[in-house]
C-alpha cells in the first residue's frame, strides 16, 4: 500500500516538476563559451528542479496529487520522496555534453536485446523455431544431435593438431575467393539447425545484412561473405573430411571441455578427458595466453583462417579473429574461457559478436540476387586478396 503511494507521488511529483519546468520563463540561450545550447537548457532544468526540491511540502503534494496522507505515513513517506528527488537532481545535474558514447555499453545492450545498430533480428528460424535451437523437434534436430556426439568423441588435441599440420600446408589447389563461393553451393550444413539453404545464399544473406548497416565497413562485408567457405573441406578435391569435423560449434582442446559446450555429455567418451594435463581447467594453457595459442577444434573456422593467412589477406585482425572463432559459441555466447583470452582478443571479440547476429539471424529464405550484387564483392575481393588463393 505506502509503496505503491509512493509510486503514485513520485510519478505525480515528476509532472509537477515537469510542469514547473514548462512554465519557467524562456531563457536566453547562446553559444558562448563553447556551451551547447541543448547544454543549457539541461542547467535550467536542473536549477528549476532545485526548485521543487528546496520546497518539497509532501501534504501539499498530496493534495495537488488527489491522495489522502495521514500524518503517519507522510512521516514515514517524507524521507523516501526527498531521496527520490535528490537522485533526480544528481542525474540531471551530470554534464553530459563532455562525455563521449560509451560505445561497449551500446553494443552490448543491442546485442542483449537481439539488435545490432538496427539490424532486428527474426524471432523464428526458416523451420519456424527459435535460432539454435537444439531441443525442439526440427526437421533436422535428430541428425544435429548425432552429429554432436560423433564430434565431441572424436575431437582431440592429437587430431586437431594433426589437421593443422595436413591442411596448413595448402598444397590441395588454387581458386578464388568466388569461385569457392560457388562451389559451395553443392553443401549444406549438417550441425546447423536453422538453415537448409545452399551455402551461397547463407554467404550473401549475411553479408548484404552487413552491408546495409555498416556501410562504410567494406572489410566486414568481405568477412562475412568469405567466413565459411572454409567448408569446402567436405570436398573430395579439398580433403573428403567428414561433417563432423567441419562444421558445428568449436571449442579449445587439450584443457578441459567447459559445460556450457552443447550435448556436453558425449565428452564422457573423448579420451582427452581423462588426461591428467587435457582435463585440467587451464591445461596446456597459461592464463591470459591469447587464443591465437590455443588448439581449437579441428573444423572450417581454423582452416579458412589459414588459407587467409597463407595467402597474404590484407584484411584487418578483427576480420581474421571473426573467421577463426565464428564458430566459439562457448565464448562468444556463454563467455566460456575468458581466462584464455588476451586484451587484444577482448577488442576482437566485440566485432565477433556483431558479426554474429548476422551470421546467426540472417538466415531465411528471403533470396539475395547474386548476379546483381556479384560486381561489388568481385571488387572487394580484388582488393584484400591475390587473384587466385592456395587451398
Ligand atoms: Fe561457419
Ligand atoms: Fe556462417
Amino acid at each position: 500500500m505506502c509503496e505503491s503511494l509512493v509510486l503514485q507521488t513520485r510519478i505525480r511529483m515528476g509532472s509537477i516538476s515537469f510542469r514547473l519546468l514548462r512554465g519557467s520563463p524562456a531563457k536566453k540561450l547562446n553559444s558562448r563559451s563553447g556551451f551547447s545550447p541543448e547544454a543549457l537548457v539541461v542547467q535550467n532544468r536542473v536549477r528549476s528542479l532545485s526548485v521543487v526540491r528546496s520546497d518539497l511540502q509532501l501534504p501539499r503534494l498530496a493534495v495537488t496529487a488527489s491522495i489522502s496522507l495521514t500524518p503517519d505515513q507522510v512521516e514515514e513517506i517524507s524521507p523516501k520522496i526527498q531521496q527520490v528527488a535528490d537522485w533526480v537532481g544528481q542525474v540531471q545535474a551530470v554534464d553530459l555534453q563532455t562525455i563521449q558514447p560509451a560505445i561497449r555499453e551500446e553494443l552490448e545492450s543491442n546485442i542483449k536485446n537481439n539488435e545490432v545498430e538496427g539490424f532486428s533480428a527474426p524471432d523464428t528460424n526458416p523451420f519456424g523455431h527459435s535460432f539454435r535451437n537444439y531441443d525442439k523437434e526440427s526437421e533436422r534436430s535428430g541428425g544435429v544431435e548425432a552429429f554432436y556426439k560423433t564430434n565431441h568423441i572424436n575431437q582431440t588435441y592429437e587430431f586437431a593438431t594433426n589437421k593443422k599440420e595436413e591442411h596448413g600446408k595448402l598444397n590441395k589447389g588454387k581458386m578464388s575467393i568466388w569461385d569457392c563461393c560457388e562451389f559451395l553451393n553443392e553443401y549444406v550444413d549438417e550441425s546447423d539447425p536453422d538453415l537448409d539453404e545452399p551455402q551461397i545464399e547463407h554467404l550473401l544473406q549475411s553479408a548484404e545484412a552487413i552491408r546495409r548497416d555498416y556501410p562504410n565497413e567494406d572489410w566486414l562485408h568481405l568477412t562475412a561473405l568469405i567466413h565459411d567457405l572454409g567448408k569446402v573441406l567436405l570436398h573430395p578435391k579439398f580433403g573428403a573430411e567428414p561433417q563432423w569435423c567441419v562444421v558445428g560449434d568449436t571449442y579449445p582442446l587439450g584443457c578441459a571441455f567447459d559445460e556450457s559446450i552443447v550435448y556436453h555429455k558425449y565428452f564422457e567418451q573423448n579420451p582427452d578427458i581423462n588426461h591428467p594435463v587435457y582435463s585440467m581447467k587451464l591445461g596446456i594453457y597459461k592464463e591470459n595466453c591469447g587464443l591465437k595459442n590455443v588448439t581449437m577444434s579441428w573444423g572450417h573456422d581454423e582452416y579458412m583462417y589459414m588459407v587467409m593467412k597463407g595467402n597474404n589477406t590484407t584484411l584487418p585482425d578483427p576480420a581474421l579473429f571473426i573467421v577463426r572463432f565464428h564458430s566459439f559459441y562457448p565464448l562468444h555466447r556463454n563467455g566460456a574461457y575468458y581466462y584464455l583470452m588476451s586484451e587484444e582478443d577482448e577488442e576482437n571479440l566485440k566485432w565477433l559478436r556483431i558479426f554474429n547476429k548476422y551470421d546467426l539471424y540472417s538466415k531465411s529464405k528471403v533470396r539475395v540476387d547474386v548476379e546483381k550484387v556479384k560486381p561489388y564483392y568481385l571488387s572487394l575481393i580484388e582488393k584484400y586478396f591475390p587473384a587466385k588463393l592456395k587451398w
